[in-house]
């Protein structure tokens, strides 16, 4: 018996009516008294055994695995799964954390929703600083007369990490900050509401603009795999002394002056200076005895120059069309 439509068939044949068995139990009464006694048991006990015999090819049968259907190929090829592709801040956050750790940086971090004071107060723009009017900021909380730095803005600058870092560490220190920050900007394809920027810090006893230069030029030259010169322009910002916007010679033309650099050889990428004692002092340093430069710029103008993208908001558009070109 090979599979369990023929069970029926079995079973008929050996237990049925018209079987063997049946015709010798149904003779037992036409047999004399002694043989019955002798046959009657006998016949019996064969029935038993047939019916444990069918139960348990039954069984078997049920339990029996299609071999044809269960067969699997483990020579055939799987599935191919589509690879993801790190969106292009990733890459190039994760091109600036590598380049600063060999560097000897430290990566530093802080919350998106910050306090007034770390944000502002604690890198020297207090309340009636005319500073704040440069950043469109996105209030949480500001009541009218809070304790001073008591509000909670979305975090303008990842310049607020400054503050946070230098409570909890001494010089000498070498940070970066690479984070998320926000302003109430009206949009447009250099402007967004929500992007990145990418502080760094440096503090100790003896630091002076030329390390800055150092640093930023090494940077940018492996950032882009190609020499890159740095200029500075005197400029302000609150939290630095003197402050100043800096330049890097154009990656299109290598300086010589071209369309992407009006002409000039030079491309604006962001602000820094020298840390202001105010800043230091905020962060419980005494005044006066170490000295330090910070930088901050927005991560998407980088991609933008390295991937040569035209409008800042693709980043978070969620086209796939764009995020699987990188
Ligand atoms: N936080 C500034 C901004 O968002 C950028 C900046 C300028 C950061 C000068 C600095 C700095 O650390 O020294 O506009």
């Amino acid at each position: 018996m090979q599979d369990l439509s023929q069970w029926p068939n079995l079973k008929a044949k050996y237990l049925g009516k018209k079987s063997e068995l049946n015709k010798i139990l149904r003779g037992l009464k036409d047999l004399s008294d002694e043989e019955r006694k002798k046959i009657g048991p006998l016949a019996n006990s064969v029935r038993g055994e047939i019916e444990r015999w069918l139960q348990r090819k039954r069984a078997e049968l049920e339990n029996k695995v299609d071999q044809e259907k269960e067969w699997l190929d483990v020579t055939a090829p799987g599935q191919r799964i589509q690879p993801g592709h790190l969106h292009p801040l990733t890459l190039v956050q994760n091109q600036i954390e590598d380049i600063f750790t060999a560097l000897g940086f430290e990566i530093a971090d802080g919350p998106d929703v910050e306090t007034e004071f770390y944000n502002f107060d604690a890198i020297n723009m207090p309340d009636d600083h005319p500073g704040r009017d440069m950043q469109d900021t996105f209030w949480i909380s500001k009541e009218k007369n809070r304790p001073k730095g008591s509000g909670v803005v979305l975090r303008t600058q990842t310049s607020s990490v400054q503050v946070r870092y230098m409570q909890k560490h001494k010089p000498p220190l070498r940070i970066i900050v690479p984070g998320r920050v926000f302003r109430n900007e009206a949009t447009d394809a250099s402007h967004e509401h929500t992007f990145h920027q990418f502080e760094a810090l440096v503090a100790d006893k003896k630091i002076s603009v030329a390390n800055f230069l150092q640093v930023a030029e090494t940077f940018f030259t492996q950032f882009f795999g190609e020499k890159i010169k740095i200029r500075l322009r005197p400029s302000y910002f609150p939290f630095v002394e003197p402050g100043f916007e800096f330049d890097i010679s154009c990656t299109n033309c290598g300086g010589k002056g071209c369309s992407t650099c009006s002409q000039t050889g030079w491309i604006e990428v962001g602000g820094a200076g020298m840390v202001h004692q105010n800043v230091f002092q905020a962060a419980g340093y005494p005044r006066g005895k170490y000295q330090g430069f910070a930088w901050g710029f927005g991560l998407e103008r980088l991609a933008m120059m390295k991937y040569k993208i035209n409008d800042i908001r693709l980043f978070h558009s969620g086209d796939l069309r764009f995020s699987e070109q990188f």
